[in-house]
């Protein structure tokens, strides 16, 4: 299989619907991002990376840090992280408070950012602020084998200054005894964590443990066990996208996780992974120019695993 001409069909066939779609305006900074930006990277075991369009640019990876967050507070907790959050997806919006009251503090998944509040304090453990975004920073490093990762600082302070959704989130967790740490220090981490600036080629390169059983095959590197990258996965399918998720594993049909800054992650099953950025986003913030990339490498390949 050509996968090369695969990527820059598909970016041609759709490069006329680039600027479709509303980018993110809730968080200002992401707003002065040029919506005609589109990228592709599709990552193999053998070490390939294809690429088409804005492959190489880093965009702001937001709610994408929730896979890299998750596998990081199972490595610190193992299953007792299921304690403090659920595994189903929720049916509501990714900022959705609603369900939080009647199910006392117990997010449905790590994924809606409830959960992904919870996920961040346990990966914090019982470190600084600084400590743990020091640690999550070393690591993407790694996996991403590329010592400029870093998070957009202009990014992490203009979403601390219009956080009240996420303010309000913390803060009723806490009042049910849900996190470990001071609100203020969770959400500092989480900020800076979702203002992490990656390229599609970043992503799609420190994400092969997804398809490949917790192990970068091209480094060697163990970012977890099989069992848990295959749960992590079937999250991603079940939740990644929110309340849109039913509509994207029909349409694309492999795991997946959007962010508000037009990335979506997609993991392959043995397969690869694959990274997309186009900025214009759905009523669920799940990139509609990359959605639509995605959907059309899984009919070319034949990759969906249904
Ligand atoms: O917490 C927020 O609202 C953002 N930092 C992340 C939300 C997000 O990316 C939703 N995903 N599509």
């Amino acid at each position: 299989m050509d996968l090369q001409r695969i990527v820059e069909e598909t970016w041609n066939e759709l490069a006329d619907e680039r600027g479709s779609g509303n980018p993110a305006r809730y968080i200002p900074a992401l707003a002065l991002v040029d919506p005609r930006k589109f990228g592709i990277a599709l990552a193999t075991r053998e070490g390939e990376v294809f690429c088409a369009g804005d492959a190489d640019e880093q965009f702001s990876i937001q709610s994408i840090s929730k896979v890299f967050a998750l596998a990081l507070a199972l490595e610190r907790h193992g299953p007792g992280l299921w304690e403090a959050v659920g595994r189903e997806p929720s049916g509501d919006p990714f900022n959705s408070i609603v369900q939080l009251e009647r199910e006392k503090g117990i997010p449905r998944n790590p994924f809606i950012n409830s959960g992904a509040i919870v996920t961040t304090d346990r990966f914090v453990d019982d470190r600084t602020p600084e400590q743990a975004v020091g640690d999550l920073m070393s690591r993407l490093r790694r996996m991403g084998r590329d010592e400029s990762i870093n998070f957009d600082e202009d990014v992490a302070r203009s979403e601390s200054e219009t956080g009240s959704r996420n303010r309000s989130l913390a803060y009723f967790l806490a009042d049910f005894g849900r996190l470990m740490n001071p609100v203020e220090d969770v959400l500092s981490v989480y900020f800076r964590q979702c203002a992490l600036a990656m390229s599609c080629r970043q992503l799609a390169e420190s994400s092969l443990f997804l398809p490949f059983d917790g192990t970068d095959p091209v480094t060697g590197q163990e970012m977890c066990s099989p069992s848990r990258s295959r749960r992590i996965n079937a999250l991603m399918l079940l939740c990644g996208h929110y309340d849109n998720s039913g509509q994207f594993a029909f349409e694309v049909g492999v795991p997946g996780k959007s962010g508000v800054g037009g990335g979506i992650l997609a993991s392959v099953p043995g397969r690869a992974s694959i990274a997309v950025w186009s900025p214009g986003l759905n009523r669920a913030g799940t990139s509609m120019l990359g959605a639509k990339a995605l959907s059309s490498i899984a009919l070319k390949t034949g990759w969906s695993v249904f």
